[in-house]
């Protein structure tokens, strides 16, 4: 990023990345010449301590010492949801320089939940039933049953692509995405055939392999 400092970014929220964005901001990390897009979103209220736009201001932005130069979130309020999906791959489309992801549970990207195709577009999708729980973790005290999130087309059209996993519940989801088939049964699979990915794994998330 800092090689880089007008980069487009494509950020991800969840447990996985918080520690990261904490010693990015401690370092003294700058994202302030960089379009940053987040990588989805909750149908939530926007208030919701579970949205992603609040998580990532909450664990990232407010850490920093300048707000990124632009910051493309996804307006779930919006009247027409589909458009709006339409618009965050036309500026996914001005390139992408780094895209990071965590990996859901059920092996998702974003939420590209399983049975996804890898050229899927940015749009509205249904939570899986695993994905809708999880947002408990992270405050909603209703479960949202829908979100909108960034395709896996646009995903890995990205220049470089950087996947996080850790924990030891992470093991056996890891394990199915690195030594599996790829295929849409394990969205996840799909960064193995992207040139330039990189997996970033603590020893617990690593520990089936
Ligand atoms: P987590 O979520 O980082 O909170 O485990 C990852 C994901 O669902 O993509």
């Amino acid at each position: 990023m800092q090689s880089n400092p007008a980069a487009q970014i494509v950020l991800p929220t969840g447990r996985t990345p918080e520690p990261v964005y904490r010693s990015f901001a401690d370092r003294g990390g700058s994202l302030a010449d960089a379009t940053i897009m987040l990588l989805d979103e909750f149908g939530l209220p926007p208030r919701s301590h579970a949205r992603c736009d609040n998580m990532l201001q909450r664990d990232l932005l407010d850490r920093l010492e300048e707000p990124p130069a632009r910051l493309l979130t996804w307006n779930t309020a919006a009247e027409d949801l589909d458009a709006m999906c339409a618009d965050m791959d036309v500026e996914a489309q001005r390139g992408i320089d780094l895209v990071i992801l965590g990996i859901g549970g059920n092996g998702h990207l974003g939420i590209n939940e399983p049975g996804t195709p890898s050229d899927a577009p940015s749009r509205v999708v249904e939570l899986h039933a695993e994905t809708a729980a999880a947002t408990s973790r992270y405050g909603a005290e209703t479960a949202p049953t829908w979100g909108v999130t960034l395709g896996l087309g646009p995903i890995l059209r990205a220049s470089a692509v950087w996947l996080l996993a850790t924990g030891a519940h992470k093991a056996a989801i890891v394990r199915a995405a690195l030594e599996g088939p790829i295929g849409s049964e394990v969205p996840a699979s799909y960064v193995r055939r992207h040139e330039n990915a990189i997996v970033f794994l603590d020893e617990a998330a690593a520990s089936d392999l």
